[in-house]
């Protein structure tokens, strides 16, 4: 949902370094990109694209100063296009301003700029902030001063970035509600909607909180309040490193980090003392388990409540955070209300965390640290997965399962789950080794316009996680079902050549599962399976199979079985020319409701 970066830097100039610094937060938005420098004027390059089609055309790396802001833009507000893209000015180019967010009331603002002689250029709702600021400017106010007033008349959600050609390198930042953190580095400092944009600069991260003021000078960092007072903030070190925010010689993020899972998982797996130490506070005074969540994040919380109903006996219910608020007046402080987010700032999410946090115990499970949701919670599990920049969610996904087992296993006190999670990276090894049998497949399915997947009990999210990992990166309709309910709609879609992915682990579930692989084969639709080594029933009866370790049974299968899927996913955009890592009209951290 756009990415901002700002930056003062003592020695070098600022162009090429809002540049590099932005085009690592292209997986939140790629509409459009622009860059403002100050040198005792304004200097502006934008345009609509991505930053490689972009910066051949306008060179954005050649600009004069050494303080500026620079935005890639996820559009809300008017469509992708030059005049819309950011940064934008005021008509003398006073200022410039780069936003994260929506403004809510910019209407009504926009309407009494104009009657106050205000010449707009975009359709955008940012483009009063830079109007705001240079009234006020003109009115007798520094940048600061302005920055104060605008946000007490704005309303929204907003991380923004401002320069004064007036105000030789400075920047102003402020937020509410859309991430923005602050890099202090040795004589550069920096501002960002998140870490992978700065790690290659400043290590030592500050996170402002809502309404706090942000001052970038050539001597340093200043945050105050809405007072206008100091404040001693803490700094944390981060811990990632540059390299993990590059390709390191893969030809995009999401096959990287695919690749990466196994680590991910690993790494998660430190977090076990945590977790334990949180379900000892908590275990006690809870009868009641929800889970809130969106996307990617809501097929982990899914697993999360078949884990814990059927292995802790506790009632569980997973929510889409969009539409939490019709369940919240069924919370009371027996519920424990656990949060799922990679990024921590997903908007909806947040929301609902505002709301659970005045009646209930709140546990945030969150990849991004320092993101308000960690700020926010009462109880905070940190997956381990390193920073994701592809759209889609693999490594994160996996991490939170894992996060998840972890919990669920302590929680019921299941040593023999706990057993199997610490063998899941080893399976996950051996499962991306040799995706050649992948690649074919999805050479043989590139040119389908349904898929179906379906899968039962602990197999149904993973179903329902490969249908979304189709749709988002390849435009191709895929729809997860439990298998059970194909008989209830579905099947009347099934036909000569459709394919169906059938997730079949051994279990419980396996004989009901196959009837419904016989029912979809017997209308002629191409059966994909995921499944055991052994089950020999399965690779008979399957056009397409995976083969998977047979010591995987269906209740480790969501963290395992889904790789297949993902690579699957993965190689059809590759076949179909699409881009995985930055599908079209989707971006990674949706800060919007
Ligand atoms: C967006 C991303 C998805 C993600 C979802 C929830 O839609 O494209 O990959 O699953 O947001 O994000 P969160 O950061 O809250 O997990």
């Amino acid at each position: 949902m756009c990415g901002i970066v700002g930056c003062v830097l003592k020695h070098k100039k600022a162009a090429p370094i809002l540049l590099d610094c932005i085009s690592k937060l292209e997986y939140r938005g790629y509409d459009s990109i622009g860059i403002a420098t100050e040198d005792s004027k304004i200097n502006i390059k934008k345009d609509k694209g991505k930053i490689i089609e972009v910066n051949t055309s306008l060179d954005l790396a050649d600009m004069e100063g050494q303080s500026g802001i620079a935005h890639v833009r996820w559009a809300t507000h008017g469509d992708p296009n030059k005049i819309n893209s950011h940064p934008h000015t005021d008509e003398n180019k006073t200022v410039a301003v780069v936003h994260n967010g929506i403004i809510e009331n910019y209407l009504e603002i926009k309407e009494q700029l104009i009657s106050e002689g205000h010449n707009f250029k975009s359709d955008t709702d940012t483009e009063v902030i830079p109007h705001l600021l240079e009234k006020f400017i003109k009115e007798g106010l520094d940048l600061e001063g302005a920055m104060k007033k605008t946000i007490s008349i704005i309303q929204g959600a907003y991380a923004i970035a401002a320069i004064c050609k007036n105000e030789p390198n400075k920047v102003i930042a402020t937020r509410k509600d859309s991430p923005l953190i602050v890099g202090v580095g040795k004589d550069e400092y920096f501002v960002a909607s998140d870490s992978p944009a700065i790690l290659k600069y400043a290590k030592d991260i500050i996170y402002p909180e809502r309404g706090e003021i942000v001052i970038l000078e050539m001597n340093g960092v200043t945050i105050k309040d809405i007072n206008g007072n100091i404040i001693e903030k803490e700094i944390e070190t981060i811990d990632w490193t540059p390299e993990m925010a590059e390709k390191e010689g893969y030809d995009y993020f999401m096959l990287k980090e695919i690749n990466e899972q196994d680590i991910a998982i690993r790494n998660t797996l430190t977090e076990k003392n945590n977790i334990k130490k949180i379900i000892d506070e908590v275990k006690c005074a809870i009868n009641r388990i929800m889970f809130v969540a969106c996307g990617t994040s809501y097929h982990a919380s899914l697993t999360g409540k078949y884990l814990i109903e059927s292995l802790a006996g506790i009632p569980t219910d997973v929510v889409l955070a969009s539409e939490f608020k019709y369940s919240a007046n069924t919370l009371n402080d027996k519920t424990l209300v656990i949060f799922i987010s990679q990024s921590g700032e997903t908007a909806d999410t947040l929301k609902a965390l505002d709301i659970a946090n005045k009646t209930s115990k709140t546990l945030a499970i969150v990849n991004v640290a320092g993101s308000s949701a960690t700020r926010r919670a009462d109880y905070v599990i940190h997956t381990q997965a390193g920073p994701e920049i592809g759209v889609a969610a693999t490594k994160t996904y996996v991490s939170q399962l894992t996060a998840i087992y972890l919990f669920a296993g302590l929680l019921s006190e299941n040593d023999d789950l706990l057993t199997k999670l610490k063998k899941v990276p080893d399976y996950i090894k051996e499962m991306i080794k040799d995706p050649s049998n992948i690649i074919t497949m999805s050479k043989k399915y590139k040119y389908a316009d349904d898929f179906f997947y379906i899968g039962r009990g602990f197999s149904y999210p993973i179903a329902l996680e490969g249908a979304l990992k189709l749709k988002e990166i390849t435009y191709v309709h895929g729809e997860g079902y439990a298998a059970g309910e194909l008989k209830h709609g579905p099947l009347a879609l099934i036909d000569e050549g459709i394919p169906v992915v059938v997730v079949l682990p051994p279990g419980e579930n396996h004989k009901k599962t196959m009837s419904n692989l016989e029912e979809v084969k017997s209308r002629g639709a191409d059966v994909i399976s995921i499944g055991s080594m052994d089950d020999k029933p399965l690779i008979d009866k399957s056009d397409d199979i995976f083969l998977i370790n047979s010591e995987i049974d269906d209740i480790i299968a969501p963290i395992t079985y889904i790789v297949p899927l993902q690579l699957l996913s993965y190689y059809m955009a590759i076949e179909r020319g699409c881009d995985p890592d930055k599908p079209k009209n989707l971006a990674k951290c949706v800060t919007v409701e």
